[in-house]
């Protein structure tokens, strides 16, 4: 097993009465995707905040190359990146603007800067309407720009909430594309999504969580045979019922 870029310990987290988390252990590796799946009000959004330094836990640890979180959330901002469910752009930058307002607010060195400028426009892949102000673009080219936002500056943790909402199929496709080869490059990734059947294309292990807890976590391919199921969803509902 490659080394564990993030583990989540006995994660609780509760919003006055309602506890969204009811404790909640995972680890994703070096190289891995790893998808937190379950349907809406499961509780994804809630452990994607908490592991990204947003939201504080009740209860239990999540911890970052080691660098706890809870106690020492600085350091870890400085190695993941968080791209949230519903993230707006700058309207009245343009999208190059964007990414180089990003690039130059991470880097110092004007070569550091210009590289990961390249690697934002490689990723959003917007090619000419990358001049035109993001108020302007279609759903879909936001989240690009967005996603390129998140990963261009290569953190160690890049966490994903439903990356590819809104975009159709070829976008999504291309998304998967760009997030499973993030991933592969040494950094680990986590995502959510309640789109069982996208899921499996991208992610190497999955969490299948419902009502606050995790039901089951394996790759689809172990999760479909230890449940006779041929579909994740198949594998959701056998779980949950
Ligand atoms: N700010 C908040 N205040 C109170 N309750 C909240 C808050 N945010 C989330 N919750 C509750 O916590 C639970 C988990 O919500 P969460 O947003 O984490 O679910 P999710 O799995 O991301 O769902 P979706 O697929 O709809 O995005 C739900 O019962 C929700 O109502
Ligand atoms: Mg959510």
């Amino acid at each position: 097993m490659p080394q564990a870029v993030l583990e989540v310990r006995g994660l609780t987290k509760a919003y006055g009465q309602i506890e969204a988390l009811k404790g909640i252990d995972f680890e994703v590796a070096e190289g891995e995707v790893f998808a937190l799946i379950g349907p809406n009000g499961a509780g994804k959004t809630t452990a994607l905040r908490v592991v990204a330094t947003i939201l504080r836990a009740s209860a239990g640890s999540v911890s970052v190359e080691g660098i706890d979180a809870l106690k020492e959330p600085d350091r870890v901002r400085e190695i993941i990146s968080y791209l949230p469910e519903e993230a707006g752009t700058y309207k009245s930058m343009t999208g190059e603007t964007y990414l180089k307002f990003v690039a130059n607010l991470f880097y110092a060195d004007p070569e550091k800067r210009s590289a990961a400028l390249e690697r934002g426009r490689v990723i959003a892949g917007l090619d000419e309407r990358l001049g035109d102000k993001s108020g302007s673009y279609s759903k879909g080219m936001a989240r690009k720009l967005l996603l390129a936002r998140t990963i261009m500056t290569e953190p160690r943790l890049a966490i994903l909430d439903e990356p590819t909402s809104g975009l159709d199929v070829l976008n999504a496709l291309e998304v998967r594309d760009i997030v499973k080869r993030y991933a592969k490059g040494g950094a680990a990734v986590l995502l959510s999504s309640h789109n069982m059947l996208e899921i499996e294309y991208v992610s190497d292990r999955v969490a299948l969580i419902h009502e606050g807890r995790i039901v089951d976590t394996g790759s689809p391919a172990e999760l479909k045979l230890k449940h006779g199921a041929d579909t994740l969803e198949d594998v959701f509902a056998a779980v949950a019922s």
